[in-house]
């Protein structure tokens, strides 16, 4: 039997460690799909073009190791804007999400269109100052020199790119169960995430 855990929301809401911490709990494996367009972003700043990049690494290994920089984070979003490399990469995550046991996907758009039949789907959001003073003191623990407001700047633009964009928008699926963290510690969200998923599971 599978079962799809789709975890949608904006950047640095809390979805990575949820999701994580969502799969060991119910022992399933996790995709996280940002990573995908990460690596696609990174190409792009390779001189790679994207197209091609998005063909070409569904066939790979992804190493998260050099991902999570806030310039390929913003390549990230651009190239998710073109509907050409979101099409290269749609099957290899359906194929994931229907792994035997289940799993859990994380991004932008899998309870809208990746897995609009996902059996529990939570977005994941929280202020936009909230989650760029969490990306900041992320940044700067890991030696990065920046400053909150460039990160602001930043957590926003990619914000309305992401959520304007005409190919699979970010949005809540409408079955979505609405998770604000703005107000809450980690243990309290990822208690709140696998109580909604535990339901589901009985439900079904
Ligand atoms: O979750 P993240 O910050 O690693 O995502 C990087 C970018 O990739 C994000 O700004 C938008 C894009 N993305 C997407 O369009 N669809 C997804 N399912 C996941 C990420």
């Amino acid at each position: 039997m599978s079962f799809t855990i789709a975890i949608d929301g904006p950047a640095a809401a809390g979805k990575g460690t949820i999701s994580k911490a969502v799969a060991a709990h119910f022992g399933v494996g996790h995709l996280d799909t940002g990573l995908l367009y990460r690596a696609v972003g990174k190409r792009m700043l390779d001189g790679v073009e994207p197209i091609e990049a998005a063909l070409a690494l569904v066939a790979e290994d992804l190493e998260a190791e050099g991902l999570r920089t806030a310039d390929v984070a913003q390549a990230a979003s651009k190239v998710a804007a073109i509907p050409e490399v979101r099409s290269a990469l749609v099957d290899f995550q359906r194929a994931y999400a229907r792994r035997a046991g289940g799993a859990v996907l994380d991004g932008r758009d899998i309870g809208t269109v990746i897995c609009p039949e996902a059996e529990a789907k939570l977005f994941v959001t929280a202020s936009a100052e909230v989650r760029a003073r969490r990306r900041y003191a992320e940044l700067y623990a890991g030696g990065a020199e920046t400053d909150y407001e460039t990160v602001l700047a930043d957590t926003k633009e990619r914000d309305h790119r992401d959520a304007t964009r005409s190919d699979a928008p970010l949005r809540p699926a409408e079955d979505a169960v609405i998770l604000d963290t703005s107000t809450l510690d980690i243990d309290a969200a990822v208690a709140q995430a696998i109580a909604v998923v535990a339901a589901k599971r009985k439900d079904g």
